[in-house]
């Protein structure tokens, strides 16, 4: 499949440190599991760019290591320029997705955007949580929200995109 034809996702949350770096990863990891990720352009973003450059909170690293994820990346602000570059545009919650709305340059570019529970299979949430506040269970919610609404998302774009 050529590179011109690949689908690009990109996960926004507020700090870009939590919920965002975690899908970002939970679903470099299921593509790559299933050798489509020639077929993807995965990135993420936060909406303050309160933590630019930093690697994901220390917290979340660990959480994921232990499911045996790696959440790597470093903190960027989105940009109305994202606009341009991504298929899909998932928002954590609802600050998230109008804050992302209101940088949207035309009608097309808001169809970009979606809350990411929109894609859960079996658990049934309207965001995902903030865990930055919250204790070691507020992180593992936020991995098993992720971890079902990104095999949702996979389907989604496979079943638009006839892959
Ligand atoms: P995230 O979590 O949006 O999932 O990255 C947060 C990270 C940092 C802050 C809030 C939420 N903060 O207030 O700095």
């Amino acid at each position: 499949m050529g590179k011109e034809e690949k689908t690009s996702v990109l996960f926004v949350c507020l700090g870009n440190i939590c919920r965002s770096p975690a899908g970002e990863g939970i679903f470099k990891k299921i593509v790559k599991e299933k050798g489509i990720d020639d077929r993807f352009g995965i990135d993420s973003a936060g909406t303050s760019g309160w933590h630019t450059n930093e690697l994901p909170d220390r917290r979340m690293r660990l959480h994921g290591e232990k499911r045996g994820y790696t959440f790597d990346s470093r903190s960027r602000k989105f940009s109305s320029s994202d606009f341009d570059k991504f298929d899909y545009i998932l928002a954590m919650d609802d600050t998230n997705y109008y804050d992302i709305l209101e940088l949207a340059p035309d009608v097309e570019a808001q169809k970009k955007v979606h809350r990411m529970v929109d894609f859960l299979q079996n658990l049934a949430y309207d965001h995902i949580p903030d865990p930055y506040y919250s204790g070691a269970e507020g992180f593992e919610l936020v991995l098993d929200l992720l971890e079902d609404a990104c095999g949702g998302l996979l389907q989604e774009i496979e079943s638009q995109h006839g892959k």
